[in-house]
C-alpha cells in the first residue's frame, strides 16, 4: 500500500558566528556561570551581528538544508517559516526567505507559535503537501532572540540564543511509515501571562521584552510535552520504547531530564544542544534535528520524535521517519 507522505529530503541550520559565553554574562548581570550552568545547562549561546536578521539566518539554513538535500531551490513551491521575531511587523519573513532564494512559485507565510513554532510550521506544511496544495516545501524555524531579551533581567537573559534551522520535505506516495507520520499540536491562552513579550504594533506600538514567569512555565513544559510525545507515537501507531531518537526543544537541561524521567527514556537517545546553542525558540528543534543528522548519528530509516513548548502556552510533538 502507498499513500502520500511529505518525506524528509534534507536539513540545514546556521548560527551566527558570534558566541556569547556565561562569564559575559555575569559581567553585566548579578548571576554566575555556576548558577547558569546548574539550573540550566547553558555554556554559551551565539547571537546575531549589528544588522543581521532573522531572514538572513533563516536563508544560511535554508541554503545549506537545499544543498543537504541535492534540491535546487526552483523546486521549492511552499515555505512556512517559524518565528516569533521577524524582521519586520509584515510583510512575512518567509517572503524575504523566498525572494533571497531565487523562489519564482508557491506560497511563503510565517507561523507564529513561539518556540513550539516549528513543529507547527511542520504540521501545516504536512498537511498542505499530503493535500496536495504543494510538492516540495522548505520549513524554517529562525529567530533574533536576543533583539527580545531584557538583558537587565538576568531570570531570561541567559537562557535565550539565535540561530535557524530548516528542512526539506517532497510529498511522496510512499509506504505509511516513511515522513512525516504524525503531528500532534495544542495551545492554551489561558497561560498567555506566563510567557509573552510586552510590545507589539497593536497593543503599545512598541517591540517590547521578552517576560516570563520561568518556573510556572517549568512545571507546564514536562507534564505537557510528555503528553504530546505519548500523543503523537499514539497517533502513529508506535510506542515511546520504538523511537530511535528524541529532538526536543532545547530549553533547558532540566526538562529535558524530566521528561526523560518521566516517560523512561534512556539520555544516549536525547539530542541535546541546549548547552552550545542556549534556548533559540522556534530554531531550536531543527537545528538540533540538523546537528543529529549532520554528525552521523541519526541514519536514514530511524524513527525520530520532536517536541516543543512555547508561548501561548503552546506545545506539540511531530513523529518522522527519516
Ligand atoms: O522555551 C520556552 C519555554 N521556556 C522555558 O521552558 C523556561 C522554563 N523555565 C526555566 O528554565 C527556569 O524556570 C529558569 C532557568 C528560568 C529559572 O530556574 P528556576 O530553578 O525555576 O529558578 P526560579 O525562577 O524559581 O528562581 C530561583 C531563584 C530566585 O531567587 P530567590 O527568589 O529564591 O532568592 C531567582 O531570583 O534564583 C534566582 N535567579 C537567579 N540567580 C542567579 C533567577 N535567575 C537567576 C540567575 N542567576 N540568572
Amino acid at each position: 500500500m502507498t499513500v502520500r507522505r511529505s518525506v524528509i529530503a534534507g536539513v540545514g541550520g546556521y548560527l551566527p558566528e558570534r558566541v556569547l559565553g556565561n562569564a559575559e554574562i555575569a559581567a553585566r548581570v548579578d548571576t554566575s556561570d555556576a548558577w547558569i550552568v546548574e539550573r540550566t545547562g547553558i555554556r554559551q549561546r551565539h547571537i546575531a551581528a549589528d544588522g543581521q536578521k532573522t531572514s538572513d539566518l533563516a536563508i544560511e539554513a535554508a541554503r545549506r538544508a537545499l544543498a543537504h538535500a541535492r534540491i535546487d531551490a526552483g523546486e521549492i513551491d511552499l515555505i512556512v517559516l517559524a518565528t516569533a521575531t521577524p524582521d519586520l511587523t509584515f510583510p512575512a519573513t518567509a517572503a524575504r526567505v523566498q525572494a533571497a532564494l531565487g523562489v519564482t512559485q508557491g506560497a511563503a507565510f510565517d507561523i507564529q507559535a513561539v518556540c513550539s513554532g516549528f513543529v507547527f510550521a511542520l504540521a501545516t506544511a504536512d498537511n498542505m503537501l499530503v493535500r496536495g496544495q504543494a510538492k516540495t516545501a522548505l520549513v524554517i524555524g529562525a529567530e533574533t532572540f536576543s533583539r527580545i531579551v531584557d538583558w537587565t533581567d538576568r531570570g531570561t537573559c541567559i537562557l535565550f540564543g539565535d540561530g535557524a534551522g530548516a528542512m526539506v520535505l517532497r510529498a511522496e506516495d510512499t509506504t505509511p511509515e516513511r515522513g512525516v507520520i504524525a503531528t500532534f499540536l495544542r495551545t492554551d491562552g489561558r497561560h498567555h501571562d506566563l510567557l509573552y513579550v510586552d510590545g507589539g504594533p497593536s497593543q503599545t506600538q512598541t517591540v517590547g521584552h521578552l517576560r516570563m514567569i520561568g518556573n510556572a512555565v517549568f512545571r507546564q513544559a514536562v507534564e505537557h510535552i510528555s503528553g504530546a510525545m505519548l500523543e503523537a507515537c499514539r497517533l502513529g501507531g508506535v510506542s515511546i520504547e520504538d523511537v530511535d531518537w528524541f529532538v526536543p526543544h532545547q530549553a533547558n537541561q532540566r526538562i529535558l531530564d524530566g521528561v526523560a524521567r518521566r516517560l523512561s527514556i534512556s539520555p544516549d537517545k536525547i539530542i541535546t544542544t541546549v548547552a552550545e546553542h542556549g534556548n533559540t525558540s522556534a530554531a531550536s528543534v531543527p537545528l538540533a534535528l540538523s546537528v543529529g543528522v549532520l554528525d552521523g548519528r541519526v541514519k536514514p530509516g530511524q524513527l525520530v520524535l520532536m517536541e516543543a513548548l512555547g508561548g501561548g502556552l503552546t506545545w506539540g510533538a511531530a513523529l518522522v521517519r527519516l
